[in-house]
């Protein structure tokens, strides 16, 4: 980085690898801008087995098991457990071959993980959440003394609108609603990076097509998990090019002009016949008395995050 750069910024990825995960941690160990402490996973698009054996293999591919993996939880803090093969397949991950795990996950779970590197850090850390709360409302719940060690909470869930998992409810929230509720209620900064925004990062085939340009093994891999994330959207939302949710996350601090935010009072649905899990996002100061909580993110810049994605990818080589 040059001497006129500002330092990096130091991130954990709590994630449910998934193949919109998988981009994310790509686009955060590509990108100078951001310092990848840590993975944690949790249970979500597949059961957290197998979010850990996705992530391991995604680390693996860019060459890099020497980012640390901890295992987080296999359920919600309340309720039945909502898993995502549906859209990501039997694996978490389906589709071209990847290279096994080379290295263990470390013996810490994930709350333990993420409070020591919370606490060992120099300065407070960014905790970049992408599949349900769960890990980070137990670390709140359970050790609200790390609250000052985090810096912000960037997360990818949501929506200022319509859900995907039910008609109002998006995937991440509705997995476990109630540790959301906790991570809003905590006092900690938070931005929400919800579907209303991420509908916006759509893998056209021209985005898919600069993946496949590019002369590693990354590219052709990133745009098969294309091939087959966009089977889904189009089957089971009729969507014409897949929305690339997670990556969103990590290109906010990549690149702070790439998303365009608005404070507003967010709560989840928590009961409710047909919402649970619903985030009621009060853009217009319907509920004057309720505090703001969090930044919302409503407008992306799409050529400038594809742009940041493929840079990524072109810097990260092969493994050796
Ligand atoms: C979210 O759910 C999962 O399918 C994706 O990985 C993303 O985090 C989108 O609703
Ligand atoms: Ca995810």
């Amino acid at each position: 980085m040059a001497p006129d750069q500002p330092r990096p910024v130091s991130i954990l990825l709590d994630c449910d690898p998934g193949h919109d995960d998988a981009v994310a941690i790509l686009l955060a160990l590509g990108s100078p801008q951001v310092r990848l402490l840590g993975i944690s996973t949790c249970f979500g698009n597949c059961a957290v087995e197998d979010a850990t054996r996705n992530a391991q293999r995604v680390l693996a591919l860019a060459g890099r098991a020497d980012v640390p993996v901890a295992v987080g939880a296999a359920g919600p803090l309340v309720g039945d457990v909502a898993l995502g093969n549906y859209v990501h397949g039997v694996s978490g991950l389906d589709g071209p071959p990847l290279p096994e795990p080379a290295a263990d996950p470390v013996a810490e779970d994930a709350v333990a993980f993420l409070r020591h590197r919370l606490l060992e850090a120099a300065e407070p850390v960014t905790l970049v959440v992408t599949g349900p709360m769960t890990n980070a409302g137990r670390l709140l719940r359970d050790h609200p003394e790390v609250a000052d060690r985090i810096a912000e909470v960037v997360f990818m869930g949501g929506s200022t609108e319509r859900g995907n998992h039910t008609p109002t409810a998006e995937f991440n929230t509705y997995a476990d609603p109630e540790a959301l509720d906790v991570v809003l209620r905590s006092g900690v900064q938070v931005r929400m990076v919800g579907l209303n925004l991420t509908h916006q990062a759509l893998a056209t085939p021209e985005v898919v097509e600069r993946m496949r340009a590019i002369p590693t093994g990354i590219g052709r891999t990133c745009a098969a998990w294309m091939g087959f994330f966009g089977d889904s959207y189009h089957r089971l939302w009729e969507f014409d090019s897949p929305p690339v949710h997670d990556p969103c996350t990590i290109a906010a601090l990549v690149d702070p002009e790439v998303i365009e935010w608005r404070e507003a009072f967010v709560a989840v649905e928590l009961d409710g016949t047909w919402t649970r899990g619903t985030t009621v996002v009060d853009l217009h100061r319907r509920y004057p008395d309720q505090p703001v909580n969090a930044q919302v993110a409503v407008r992306l810049d799409a050529d400038r995050y594809w742009d940041l994605v493929i840079d990524a990818l072109h810097r990260l080589g092969d493994a050796p």
